[in-house]
C-alpha cells in the first residue's frame, strides 16, 4: 500500500469525540434525509390503544424479516412499547397527513377519537384506514437503549400493501411525493 495515502487518524482517543456542531443544526441535517412517515400502534396492558407518529422506520433484514423504528426515551409510550409483546407499523400515505398530525401531539385518547379500529391477527390494535400505504405486524424482538432514544428491532410476522400516494417527512415538513408508478403485479 502507498505510504502517502492518508489514513485514519490514530492519534485521536478510541471513543467518540465531543460534536463539532450544536443540536439545532444536527437536526437540520438529519431533516435532509426525506422519510416515509408511520404511526406505530400496541395496546397497553390494561387493554388501552397506544400510539404515535414515527419517522425512524426502516428496514433491517428480508430473513427472517426485520424492521427498527426508535423512540423517544421521553415518550409517553416508553412503558407500553417495552411491555407489549406486538405492534403494528402503519405506513401513511399522503391523505393520512390528517392522521399522521394528530399522532405527535395531544392525548392518546384524542388520537383515537373517530379512528376506527381493527385487531391484527396477533390481537394488536391498528388503524381500520383503506388508505393505509402498507403495515407490518412485528414481533417485539429486541430493543436497543442509544442516546436519547431507544432501537426498537421487530420481527415481521404479517404484513399488507396497497398501491397508494406515500406521505413524505422532509426538513422537517410534511411533503407529497410527485407521482407513483404502479406496483408491478399488483
Ligand atoms: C413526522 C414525525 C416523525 C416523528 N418520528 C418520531 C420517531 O421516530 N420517534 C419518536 O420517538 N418520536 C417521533 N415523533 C414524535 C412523536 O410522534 C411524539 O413525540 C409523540 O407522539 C409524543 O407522544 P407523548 O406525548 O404521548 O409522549 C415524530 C413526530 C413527527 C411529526
Amino acid at each position: 500500500m502507498a505510504t502517502d495515502v492518508p489514513t485514519l487518524h490514530t492519534d485521536l482517543p478510541m471513543t467518540a469525540l465531543p460534536p463539532d456542531f450544536d443540536q439545532a443544526y444536527f437536526r437540520s441535517a438529519l431533516g435532509r434525509f426525506a422519510t416515509g412517515v408511520t404511526i406505530v400502534t400496541t395496546e397497553t396492558q390494561d387493554g388501552r390503544p397506544w400510539g404515535l407518529t414515527v419517522s425512524s422506520f426502516n428496514a433491517v433484514s428480508l430473513e427472517p424479516p426485520m424492521v427498527l423504528w426508535s423512540l423517544s426515551q421521553k415518550a409517553s409510550a416508553m412503558p407500553h412499547f417495552l411491555a407489549a409483546p406486538r405492534y403494528v407499523i402503519h405506513v401513511l400515505s399522503a391523505s393520512q397527513l390528517h392522521l399522521a398530525k394528530r399522532f405527535a401531539h395531544g392525548p392518546q385518547e384524542d388520537r383515537f377519537r373517530d379512528v376506527e379500529l381493527a385487531r391484527s391477527a396477533g390481537g394488536v390494535p391498528m388503524l381500520a384506514d383503506p388508505d393505509t400505504a402498507a403495515w407490518f405486524e412485528c414481533y417485539n424482538f429486541a430493543r436497543h437503549p442509544a442516546g436519547d432514544h431507544t432501537i426498537f428491532v421487530g420481527q415481521v410476522e404479517r404484513c399488507g400493501r396497497r398501491h397508494t400516494q406515500p406521505l413524505v417527512y422532509h426538513a422537517g415538513d410534511f411533503d407529497l411525493t410527485p407521482s407513483i408508478e404502479p406496483i408491478s403485479g399488483s
